[in-house]
């Protein structure tokens, strides 16, 4: 049977995580977050050191792609599953200042992002999927049953990440994390491969304004008008 397939796009720190998880569990969809994906594999970079100063990869570096294997582990009780770099769950290794400041640049790579989009799409023959990330509706699946353009203020996106990074005991500056956000979006954006742009016929979430139970009604009441027809 065909499986259903739910996008949701948008700039770092805009909430789709989050908001994706949570439609996820309510549904008993697979979560598949492949902004994980790119920072595993910069991980996997960084600790081969393939990474120059420039935050450029060097140019041995294909020859490595074929030996990085990532993909998730199996969901728990509650639906959660983890990022795995070659069998290895590296959830807490992929969420700090260091590698969100080198993953702009390894996902500008054209053959980094061929091996991700192809393990993405695999997914869709295993289960109903909601997937985030930043070129899911546009180039992945742009078929996708119903696609998310997930938005919010810069300043409200930073605020978020800061809290986050301060929840998980991690010390770091409001500016920090603003720096971060910009240069993220800006890379994102302006990418010659896949840039980051709203997908067509996506229904747009703008959450500056909105907490996470209201974008969960929002997305949830679209979902489930969809599933009815
Ligand atoms: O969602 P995130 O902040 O964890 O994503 C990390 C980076 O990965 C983001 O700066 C851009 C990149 N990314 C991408 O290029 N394409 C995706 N589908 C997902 C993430």
């Amino acid at each position: 049977m065909k499986k259903t397939i739910i996008t949701l796009d948008g700039h770092s720190g805009c909430g789709k995580s989050t908001l994706a998880k949570l439609l996820a569990k309510e549904l008993n969809f697979l979560y598949i977050d492949t902004g994980a994906m790119y920072r595993a594999i910069s991980l996997f970079f960084l600790e081969s050191k393939q990474i120059l100063k420039n935050g450029k990869l060097n140019s041995d570096f294909k020859n490595t792609l074929d030996s990085v294997n990532i993909d998730f582990s199996k969901p728990n009780e509650n639906g959660e599953s983890w990022v795995r770099l070659n069998g290895e769950i590296v959830e807490d290794k992929i969420r700090n200042i260091e590698i969100s400041n080198l993953v702009s640049e390894i996902s500008k790579n054209a053959l980094v992002r061929n091996k991700m989009v192809l393990i993405q799409q695999s997914y869709s023959a295993i289960s109903n999927l909601i997937m985030d990330g930043r070129d899911i509706g546009s180039v992945v699946f742009p078929d996708a049953d119903i696609k998310f353009w997930v938005t919010a203020s810069a300043e409200k996106r930073a605020y978020r990440r800061w809290l986050e990074y301060k929840q998980k005991g991690k010390n770091i500056s409001i500016q920090q994390v603003t720096q971060n956000i910009n240069f993220r979006d800006e890379n994102d954006q302006n990418r010659k491969v896949s840039p980051l742009i709203k997908p067509i016929n996506s229904i747009i979430i703008d959450s500056t304004d909105m907490n996470i139970e209201q974008t969960f009604n929002f997305a949830l009441t679209h979902i489930q008008n969809y599933l009815k027809k």
